[in-house]
Order: C-alpha cells, then sequence, then structure tokens
C-alpha cells in the first residue's frame, strides 16, 4: 500500500509525478491553487486545458506538467460547499477517486493533493480531510503504481488537521 503523508508546501514546488489541481468547471483557470499552478506551470498549461472542455464536478482530466516540476496536472472539481446536504461528501470523495485512478493509469508514482474544495469554494476543513483520507485509503488497494500520496498544506493548523485524521 501507498505511504500516506502531510507536507506544508506550495504545491506547485513539488518534483512529484503528479500533482493535483482545485479547479473549476471551465479548467480555464482561476485563483487560489489553480492560479499558482497556471502561473508556474505557464501558458502552456490553458492551452492543454482548452480543449478538454471543462470537467463536471467530482471528476478529473490530466495535462502535462509544463514549467512545473511535476509531470503531470490532473485537475479535478470539487464541489462548492452548501452545507453538506448537497452531495457535498460523495462530490469531494469522487474528486480523490478519479484523481487517483488517472494517476494509476499514466503510471504516477507519487501524486499530490491540495485541500480540494477548502478555500474559495468553502467547504470545511475537518470534514473534507475526513472525506479526502477516507478516499484515498479506499482506492488505493487498487492502484498499484502509486506508492506515495501527499496532503498539501499551506499551513501547519491544515497539517495537523490532516495528521490526526491520519492518525500520525
Ligand atoms: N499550494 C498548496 N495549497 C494551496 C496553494 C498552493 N500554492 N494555494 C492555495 N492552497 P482554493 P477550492 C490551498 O480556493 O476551494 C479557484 O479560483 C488553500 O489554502 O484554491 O477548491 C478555482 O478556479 C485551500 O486550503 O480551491 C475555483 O474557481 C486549498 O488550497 C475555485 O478556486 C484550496 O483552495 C476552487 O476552490
Amino acid at each position: 500500500m501507498a505511504h500516506l503523508d502531510v507536507v506544508v508546501a506550495d504545491i506547485t514546488t513539488l518534483a512529484v509525478d503528479a500533482i493535483v489541481n482545485a479547479a473549476n468547471n471551465s479548467l480555464l483557470g482561476g485563483g487560489g491553487v489553480d492560479g499558482a499552478i497556471h502561473r508556474a506551470a505557464g501558458p502552456e498549461l490553458l492551452e492543454a486545458c482548452r480543449p478538454l472542455g471543462g470537467c463536471d464536478t467530482g471528476k478529473a482530466k490530466i495535462t502535462p506538467g509544463f514549467n512545473l516540476p511535476a509531470r503531470y496536472v490532473i485537475h479535478t472539481v470539487g464541489p462548492v460547499w452548501q452545507g453538506g446536504d448537497d452531495g457535498e461528501p460523495q462530490l469531494l470523495a469522487s474528486c480523490y477517486r478519479e484523481s487517483l485512478l488517472l494517476a494509476e493509469a499514466h503510471a504516477c508514482a507519487s501524486v499530490a493533493f491540495p485541500a480540494i474544495s477548502c478555500g474559495v469554494y468553502g467547504y470545511p476543513l475537518a470534514a473534507a480531510v475526513e472525506v479526502a483520507v477516507a478516499s484515498v485509503r479506499e482506492q488505493l488497494p487498487g492502484c498499484h503504481s502509486i506508492g506515495r500520496v501527499s496532503f498539501v498544506c499551506f499551513d501547519e493548523k491544515a497539517a495537523r488537521c490532516y495528521e490526526t485524521a491520519l492518525g500520525a
């Protein structure tokens, strides 16, 4: 089984096989981690995203990483938090599952996730972290190429939340 860890970093600096982008349905860029990834990858990333025709919430699409140290960017679209009774946990779990399936299909050994939906989309961090960890743990037995999954946080407070969920 893959090793799960928590990293406090800017995800755009990580030399992993794939970083995951918390994108929007257009896949044409935005703020937050999406904006940072597009800035660091360079304009070719936007050109690679255009023909993808957007992405449904809970799904994922993959592009090269261009100027990033990561080989691939997996773009997934998390749910906007509406209070929790609108399928948000299922959609968020699907983001992690679909991203790992794509990473596996591209023979990735290392994947790094940001806290999908926990910024502009308003998903409460502790609840999102539970979903993220459970979804990754559920998916990993079927992922043979993936040796390491990192949860990337901007701050120590978020990192502690993941560490608690991981039982670290
Ligand atoms: N590295 C790691 N984590 C980051 C970074 C970074 N460089 N930048 C932000 N975060 P958000 P969402 C954290 O808002 O809630 C965009 O406009 C941040 O602290 O980026 O899924 C898209 O285009 C937070 O914990 O994503 C969509 O419209 C987490 O990443 C919308 O935002 C996610 O915050 C998606 O909203």
